[in-house]
């Protein structure tokens, strides 16, 4: 055989075997609601990267972020189909689900900081607030952090008495409505993509969020005022569709495992200064006038927020409220 017909056959061989090596690729769709450049959108790239490297390119990670194919409800729908196979949705989303426990990261002041919130999704009820998500066909495979939140408004706001009447967006939990009636709010449940608009129209007054979020949106463009309350918390539960994760070799599962565990290293790891970063540039744009509550102030919110423990006890479940106040007031354990 001459050279050239050895580079044909070689040619036909390898055009043989490409859909053969192109059906054996696992495809992961991974869509999300935040901007690339925040501790969600670089922990998905975390993951891709390491999930394609030790998988030897046997999986594939493509990443949806910004809302670019679901917004937040659709999201969850689609991962149930199958459209999508993994999410990571905030843990104030899966009230929706009817995994309601969920909503216990949402209580005000709940976390004093994210050693006690640490302890809280690393050890017993974090592991079993993702178990409840099997039945419903879903895999939790981590969490990952994004921070504490602040308030946001167009009018001037420093103490309780100041949401009086303001409509402010929340996620889809029903702690956070009921956190925003105890101050006098009206709050109105809205997917995280329309919520630069609705402030640009005045369909909602303001909102709470973290800096990353709040900075990457620009929804700081179109708020006037901003209380860096710390109040509540924001973080994800990374999560897959199950059928599929059941479904893939037991080898490829591992290493996602492996790649996973280190892209939540790796996110928990820079959440923190993306947050404070955030909160300088929206400082320095001069857009938004932000200010920390007084000590005064601090006490009124904590006041003024605290029934809502016993109002959400029976939709959370005492028992799971009693564990997270356990942990979190733990310190040093
Ligand atoms: C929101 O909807 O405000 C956030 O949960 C969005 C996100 O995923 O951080």
């Amino acid at each position: 055989m001459n050279i050239k017909l050895i580079g044909a056959a070689v040619l036909g061989a390898a055009l043989l075997a490409a859909p053969v090596a192109m059906a054996q690729q696992t495809v992961i769709k991974f869509s999300h609601v935040t901007t690339p450049d925040t501790p969600k959108g670089k922990g998905a790239e975390k993951f891709k990267e390491l999930a394609e490297k030790y998988s030897n390119g046997k999986v594939k990670v493509e990443i949806y972020p910004n809302s670019q194919i679901y917004k937040d409800k659709e999201e969850m729908e689609a991962l149930q189909l199958g459209a999508v196979q993994m999410l990571a949705p905030s843990l104030a989303k899966f009230g929706p689900l009817g995994v309601r426990a969920f909503e216990v990261f949402d209580l005000p002041y709940v976390f004093p900081d994210k050693a006690a919130l640490r302890r809280v999704t690393d050890g017993p009820v974090g592991k079993a607030l993702l178990a409840k998500l099997e039945p419903k066909g879903i895999k939790g495979l981590a969490y990952w952090d994004n921070g504490f939140k602040i308030m946001t408004a167009n009018t001037p706001i420093a103490m309780p008495k100041d949401f009086q009447g303001l409509k402010m967006r929340i996620q889809s939990s029903k702690v956070l409505e009921a956190q925003f009636r105890a101050i006098g709010a009206l709050p109105q449940v809205m997917a995280f993509s329309e919520v630069y608009q609705a402030m640009q129209t005045g369909v909602v007054d303001g909102s709470e969020n973290t800096p990353s979020n709040i900075y990457t949106q620009k929804h700081y463009e179109v708020q006037k005022y901003g209380l860096e309350t710390n109040h509540g918390y924001i973080g994800y539960a990374v999560i897959v569709n199950k059928a599929f994760w059941d479904g893939l070799p037991a080898d490829t599962r591992a290493q996602l495992e492996k790649a996973m565990a280190e892209a939540t290293v790796y996110a928990n790891s820079i959440a923190q200064s993306e947050n404070d970063e955030a909160l300088e540039a929206m400082k320095k744009s001069g857009k938004i006038q932000l200010s920390k509550p007084t000590p005064e102030a601090t006490l009124a919110f904590r006041k003024a927020m605290d029934p809502v423990y016993s109002e959400m006890s029976s939709r959370i479940g005492q028992d799971t409220i009693d564990q997270v106040l356990k942990a979190t007031s733990s310190a040093g354990q």
